[in-house]
């Protein structure tokens, strides 16, 4: 059986996605993943042989859902990293726009290289793996595994003296380089592409034009959860800076503003009458409420389920300690 790799994504599923896939009803052949972000609920769905659509409005993560889920067969070989890895580290986009910033000169001018690289890869799949791969690598070296961090507390962190006095943890995956996390890790995510023998999709748009173009029996719903650590542009911004080599502004309908979250909500369910059935994923830290919720959805749905499930966030750098109950909403759409 093809395994998920380690991709550290803020917000993931990753513990409860065969909870989610146990759940889909049982006439549904197209799961429609309309915030994918990681993809370990679109991955799952795909292990157990659903066509699965993934959707996400940030260019990274439309490359890890390219790389693992329509992706089926095309994987990185020997000849491949070597070129990835050739040529001299070139003073591009990062270097000017995030040396000391987020990484060191050299180190961005090492990914300056790599994503000039990875461009002359031979289709897609393989630039999409490669940029996932690249991916991971630079979250490995960026403590708390997130580009929201000031430079001045990324240098501390990066200390490993201060690092192993301050919190008994060397953290030395920091100070390792793109290229050995990279060499480290590939086994895995070239074993982690796979073929379920259907046709699956990625896509890259906002989650208002994706429900407009995508057809499907069943959405799943994981928008950032409003009143939460929610802000995925802070988050990966760069890397899709990185990848358009050029500074782009946050995107719209981000779900960050408690105020404006109840019409975003409402607007979406509106929408959703073409899909037979819809899922939303919710916990009981966030806003709206699970009433809230319940009374925007029966607006569109006469039939309305509500599962739970404990399940703790892991926020790198502090233990969520609050006890958190994660809802999974299944509504069939009003016929
Ligand atoms: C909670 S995360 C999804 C996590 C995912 N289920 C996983 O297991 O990795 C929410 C995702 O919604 C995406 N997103 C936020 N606003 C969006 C929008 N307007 N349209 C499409 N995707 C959006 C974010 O980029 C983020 O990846």
């Amino acid at each position: 059986m093809p395994k998920y790799p380690m991709l550290n994504y803020i917000g993931n599923k990753d513990k409860i996605a065969e909870w989610i896939c146990s759940n889909i009803p049982n006439n549904v052949g197209v799961f429609f993943d309309a915030f994918s972000g990681g993809c370990s609920v679109s991955y799952a769905a795909k292990q157990k042989g659903y066509k699965v659509i993934s959707n996400d409005i940030m260019m990274v993560n439309y490359n890890i859902a390219n790389a693992l889920i329509e992706n089926a067969r095309d994987t990185l070989s020997k000849e491949d990293l070597e070129l990835i890895f050739s040529g001299i580290p070139k003073e591009g986009f990062m270097y000017h726009n995030y040396a000391n910033k987020l990484y060191f000169p050299e180190e961005c001018k090492e990914l300056d290289l790599y994503v000039e690289n990875i461009n002359k890869l031979s289709n897609k799949y393989k630039k999409s793996l490669a940029t996932t791969l690249l991916r991971r690598a630079m979250i490995r070296k960026m403590p708390y595994s997130r580009f929201t961090i000031p430079w001045e507390k990324i240098i501390q962190l990066r200390d490993e003296e201060y690092s192993y006095k301050m919190y008994k943890r060397k953290r030395a995956y920091h100070n390792k380089s793109f290229r050995y996390h990279m060499e480290k890790e590939v086994i895995d995510y070239n074993d982690a592409v796979f073929d379920n023998l259907e046709s699956c999709k990625a896509y890259n748009f906002d989650i208002f034009d994706a429900i407009d173009k995508i057809n499907a029996d069943l959405i799943y719903l994981d928008p950032p959860y409003t009143g939460t650590m929610n802000n995925y542009f802070g988050f990966y911004g760069a890397i899709d800076e990185m990848l358009s080599k050029k500074k782009l502004a946050p995107f719209n309908h981000n779900f960050v503003d408690k105020k404006d979250a109840l019409d975003l909500f409402d607007a979406l369910f509106s929408k959703l009458g073409k899909y037979k059935y819809w899922m939303l994923s919710y916990n009981n830290s966030s806003y709206p409420s699970k009433e809230q919720l319940i009374s925007l959805i029966s607006k569109y749905s006469d039939n309305l389920q509500i599962i739970e499930k404990k399940h703790n966030y892991q926020i790198t750098g502090k233990q969520n300690k609050t006890k958190n109950v994660e809802y999974l909403f299944i509504a069939e759409s009003k016929g």
